[in-house]
């Protein structure tokens, strides 16, 4: 399965895409080169990665040297917390579309369901003097969301989705909708499989794309020291015996393993490398097949909420948003 239909407008989104969180921008215009050279047509990024113009100009230096074209790539990209609102979203797709030198986008999506007020000087968040987020608490997906269509319908996307949205949040948008989300990007992995909320994206035709499909082993160093995190709570997929166990029975790598798992059950993912060895080998997941067995011992190492690391509690005081998604580790609450 090496691309997914999307609906409505049936578009295919390929399976494998490069995900570009904390590739710097003097590091990913190469690994974007590369990465295209290699055979990857799909590229994740975000107006927060800061790394939009260096993609843009990669993907135009592929397009100038001939080696494809504009149609033969997939490229997504995420309007920011602090553009989640209506007024804002145009604003905000104009500036990335010049960034990335595109005239579309193949999918936008809504980046969080929550939204803070924006420095409008440096495009970030405000912080207050005590560290806390200013929160939008007036979000309203439903009329971001109406704002999203009419770019949808002028060409400037070519599709639509949410990122970490909660089921009752999707819903709500889809009630209202004229086109329904098409793509949820979740964080999803060996040990937050999310089947639920896949269920419901399956009976609603809306495809499922996994962020830190390898459990994100990089982020742990990422967020040393960042308010409420502590590296301790960061797994270790690629070093757990029974994914190196069938791995060795493939002959593959622990992180083959881990995204063979994910893409077999019609899953896209997003693994993030800088490394021209492990952008190959993320590549070489669709030659083997694991047996039913080893699926289900795979799925059995899910920890349910347990195994979320992004519940971006970092940004302090996020949980107080109205639309914060998640269950709060500590009551077990879920915001809705
Ligand atoms: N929507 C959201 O809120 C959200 C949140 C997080 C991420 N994302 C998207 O999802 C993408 C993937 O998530 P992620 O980057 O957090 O985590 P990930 O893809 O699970 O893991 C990336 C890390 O794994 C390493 N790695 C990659 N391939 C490997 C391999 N074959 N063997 C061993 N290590 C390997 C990378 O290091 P090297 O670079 O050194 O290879 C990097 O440190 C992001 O880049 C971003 O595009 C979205």
């Amino acid at each position: 399965m090496k691309s997914l239909k999307l609906s409505q407008t049936n578009d295919e989104m390929p399976t494998l895409g490069l995900g570009t969180w904390q590739a710097p921008p003097d590091v990913i215009e190469s690994t974007v080169l590369k990465a295209l050279d290699l055979g990857y047509r799909h590229i994740d990024t975000a107006f927060n990665y800061n790394n939009e113009e260096a993609i843009g100009a990669a993907v135009q230096k592929w397009i100038s040297d001939g080696k494809g074209t504009r149609e033969d790539l997939f490229i997504t990209t995420k309007l920011p917390h602090v553009g989640n609102r209506a007024s804002d979203v145009r604003k905000f797709l104009e500036l990335q579309l010049r960034r990335l030198q595109m005239d579309y986008v193949n999918l936008y999506l809504i980046h969080v369901p929550f939204g803070f007020f924006c420095d409008p000087k440096k495009l970030t968040p405000i912080v207050k003097s005590d560290g806390e987020y200013e929160l939008d608490s007036k979000t309203n997906h439903v009329e971001t969301w109406k704002v999203m269509e009419e770019c949808q319908k002028e060409g400037l996307v070519k599709n639509l989705g949410v990122s970490n949205f909660n089921e009752s949040q999707i819903r709500n948008i889809m009630q209202s909708a004229t086109l329904a989300p098409q793509v949820l990007q979740i964080e999803l992995h060996a040990y937050f499989q999310q089947r639920e909320l896949r269920d419901f994206c399956t009976e609603n035709n809306i495809v499922v794309t996994a962020y830190a499909p390898l459990g994100s082993p990089g982020a742990k160093d990422h967020f040393v020291n960042k308010y409420n995190y502590s590296p301790d709570v960061f797994p270790d997929l690629l070093g757990l015996p029974i994914v190196k166990e069938v791995a060795d029975n493939h002959g593959k790598t622990p992180a083959q393993v881990l995204l063979h798992f994910l893409v077999k059950q019609q899953i896209v993912v997003i693994p993030k490398s800088t490394s021209e060895h492990r952008l190959k080998e993320n590549m070489q997941i669709y030659d083997f097949e694991m047996t039913d067995d080893e699926m289900n011992r795979l799925k059995k190492l899910d920890k349910g909420e347990k195994g979320r690391i992004f519940n971006f509690l970092f940004w302090k005081g996020v949980e107080k948003h109205p639309e914060y998604p998640f269950k709060l580790p500590h009551t077990g609450d879920l915001k809705e």
